[in-house]
């Protein structure tokens, strides 16, 4: 059997379908709000790769720091040899896991983005000789069947993305994730801390603007899958901290009162002046928060790592 395999747990209509739906349903709710997945088609997972590289977006420098201190005690204490990643896109620095994991078997890398999983599969199994890399092409909140693999089973979702789902997202989310653990499986979450508002804000509206270029590549998902007529350029990316709510916001802000016309969905969509399409939240977290979180889906916080500067946070945590 090849070393790379990608399996598609939806067929290709369903992604088509799912958008229908989610623009049709977010588009003519009130406030307009569309979900944060559908940025990443190929030319977004770009954008997401370039914005990691951003002085202003510390969370994957962060991230990086305590997998490159701490995936030798991550190593010890799972003995993983099946290695799932919700959400992989370049699965870079899941290097540093691997590069730890001795006596992996294989890597499921699950992702939306068929691009990024491509580019990463087959750039892993060049790198690593002996290493399985069967890729899932998957909505990693639609129930998903894993690959039968050798246990254990170690579950990553790194980067902070489970802040991008809202709080009652999260606890159906963990509860699947908690259901496809068996004991001795672990889930290694990357959650992204509540810090000072300039820096969380500088983060999401970044000086060179390719967080801005990022947020308007829905709009153009929109235009090329389903014949819309946004003019990015007619949008301001806004980023704003929600202090409540402890989380980012972005949005698109319609700079005049314009109508966008969506002919696959026979719909013409009114933006006011001003009016603002909430296109992602990125919620931060706090220790005990994450921790109780965890446990109402059934899983112990068992280790919680930290960069030195103590801005973004990985846990470890365990069936109960
Ligand atoms: C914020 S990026 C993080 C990428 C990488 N894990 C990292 O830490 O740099 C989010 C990733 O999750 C993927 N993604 C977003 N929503 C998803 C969903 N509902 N199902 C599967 N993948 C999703 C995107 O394509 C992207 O690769």
């Amino acid at each position: 059997m090849s070393p790379f395999q990608v399996t598609r747990t939806l067929p290709e209509d369903a992604t088509d379908a799912a958008l229908r739906v989610d623009v049709l349903r977010g588009l003519t709710a009130q406030p307009k709000t569309l979900p944060p997945k559908w940025f990443y088609d190929a030319h977004g997972s770009e954008l997401f790769d370039r914005i990691t590289e951003l002085p202003e977006y510390y969370p994957t420098r962060a991230e990086r720091e305590i997998l490159l201190a701490r995936s030798g005690e991550i190593a010890a204490a799972t003995g993983a040899r099946t290695l799932v990643e919700l959400g992989s896109g370049s699965s870079d620095k899941t290097r540093h896991l691997l590069d730890a994991l001795i006596g992996m078997h294989t890597y499921v890398p699950v992702d939306v983005s068929e691009s990024a999983l491509t580019g990463a599969g087959q750039a892993l199994i060049a790198e690593r000789p002996g290493l399985n890399v069967h890729a899932l092409i998957a909505d990693f909140t639609d129930t998903l069947t894993l690959p039968d693999t050798p246990g254990p089973r170690l579950l990553a979702f790194l980067g902070g993305t489970i802040g991008n789902l809202l709080p009652v997202e999260r606890a159906a989310f963990l509860a699947s994730v908690r259901s496809l653990l068996f004991p001795g499986d672990a889930l290694l979450l990357g959650t992204d801390l509540v810090k000072d508002e300039q820096v969380l804000v500088r983060a999401y509206d970044d000086a060179a603007g390719v967080t801005a270029a990022f947020n308007k590549n829905v709009l153009a998902v929109v235009n090329r899958e389903l014949g819309a007529d946004f003019e990015p350029a007619a949008f301001d990316h806004v980023a704003l901290w929600d202090a409540e709510n402890e989380w980012i916001e972005m949005r698109l802000r319609s700079l005049t009162a314009q109508t966008v016309k969506i002919p696959v969905l026979d719909l013409a969509v009114d933006f006011a002046a001003e009016e603002e399409l909430r296109t992602e939240v990125s919620a931060k977290f706090r220790k005990e928060g994450v921790r109780s979180e965890l446990a109402a889906a059934g899983l112990e916080l068992t280790h919680w790592w930290t960069d030195t500067e103590g801005r973004f946070a990985l846990s470890l945590s365990t069936v109960r």
